[in-house]
């Protein structure tokens, strides 16, 4: 990658890592991911965030191809995660003059994880620092991840530096704007990578977009992912609908499997449903990789979830998805449960412990001991439209 010009002063100097496999050691990388930093070239030469420190000699050459051997003046760190500051201490060494701009928190996790003791200037909410002949402004966002992340607004050329916010996975072929670019990747990539980065922080999200919302805003950049300019309001309205915990109709159905009896009963459900919806996923929690299942129930309503018994409890493979579904905190999902056992059924119980604590009501059950019944069959069935229908509304 090379730097990118994006207006008159503000260039795109972020990379690509398409080595990585697992994202924070955890969700599959299967189209890679890009770290977004920005330059803006002005009387003072200020970088928008750093990236993870194996790629910052791509990000160094990006900096140098745009202001050669002169100085860099300010670093604004928007989040502190290592994926955009690991970069800083090299950075700090090759432009020892070179100020810290961030927030008091940020500050405090920059010295906790780098040791840079001294050269920061620290920045309030709503504060403006002037580069020369234009203007940064920043605003706090906390919990758009982590507790310091804040945005960077460049004030006269309308460009929000949004950290995570609205950042996909995916590394960028080419292209860094989205009207240069097909997107249906990012898309999708972005609901990928919002159900499993930024999922459990509705709130906080539906708070910076209120925050935001008086701001013109002609490009938003992020730290992952394609720039942002035709396609800002979209984006804006995927986030503002994500983090509402809002979705479509639809049914996801998973279930964990050891001799087939419980896929079967899931293959009747799914029976039942699409006769109502077309939407309708199966996941064995097995195979699938539970990044795919939660990102599908951030995006449907319907979610039927089976388990067999398993040493006395549910099978290990939903039990752990259900702590991560119970993790990202997510709202009003219509949710049933299935399950089967050989000599004493153990399932229910922890469903409707789950089901409790999500504050979810449970529309639907069926239990199997052995294998399934023709009049059991037939519930299934029912069951499946039964949820399938409670999504149209
Ligand atoms: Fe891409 Fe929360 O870091």
């Amino acid at each position: 990658m090379e730097s990118y010009k994006l207006t008159d002063l503000c260039y795109y100097v972020g990379v690509n890592d398409r080595h990585k496999s697992l994202f924070e050691n955890m969700i599959p990388l299967s189209n890679g991911v890009s770290y977004n930093s920005y330059l803006i070239n002005d009387q003072k030469k200020v970088l928008i965030d750093t990236v993870e420190s194996p790629f910052f000699e791509g990000l160094l050459a990006n900096i140098h191809s745009v202001i050669g051997d002169a100085e860099l003046d300010y670093v604004v760190v928007n989040h502190v995660e290592p994926d955009h500051s690991s970069g800083l201490l090299m950075l700090k060494r090759i432009y020892p003059g070179m100020q810290i701009v961030a927030n008091k928190k940020a500050i405090e996790m920059i010295k906790g994880y780098y040791g840079i003791e001294d050269g920061y200037i620290e920045v309030k909410d709503g504060e403006v620092l002037n580069l020369g002949t234009k203007n940064i402004q920043f605003y706090c966002t906390p919990m758009v991840h982590w507790p310091e992340v804040m945005m960077t607004y460049f004030v006269e050329d309308k460009i929000l530096f949004s950290a995570d916010a609205f950042g996909c996975f995916g590394a960028l072929n080419g292209a860094v704007i989205d009207k240069d670019m097909d997107l249906e990747i990012y898309y999708s990539e972005m609901y990928r990578y919002y159900a499993n980065i930024v999922g459990k922080y509705g709130l906080p999200v539906q708070n910076a977009l209120k925050k935001l919302s008086s701001l013109q805003i002609d490009m938003i950049c992020s730290t992952h992912g394609p720039v942002w300019s035709q396609c800002v309001n979209h984006v804006v309205e995927v986030y503002d609908k994500l983090s509402k915990y809002e979705a479509q109709e639809g049914v996801v159905i998973v279930y964990g499997s050891m001799y087939g009896h419980t896929e079967q009963m899931a293959e009747m459900i799914a029976r039942g449903a699409a006769t109502v919806v077309k939407h309708v996923k199966l996941h064995d929690v097995s195979r699938s990789d539970s990044a795919d299942i939660i990102t599908d129930l951030f995006k449907y309503k319907g979610f039927v979830c089976g388990s067999p018994t398993y040493c006395g409890e549910l099978y290990p493979g939903i039990a752990s998805l259900l702590m991560k579904v119970e993790t990202r905190g997510i709202k009003n999902r219509i949710f049933g449960c299935f399950g089967s056992f050989t000599w004493a059924g153990a399932t229910m119980k922890p469903f409707s412990a789950f089901a409790e604590k999500m504050k979810w009501n449970i529309s639907g059950t069926v239990e199997v001991k052995q294998t399934m019944s023709e009049l059991q069959q037939d519930e299934l069935f029912e069951l499946g439209k039964n949820i399938a229908l409670l999504t149209k509304n």
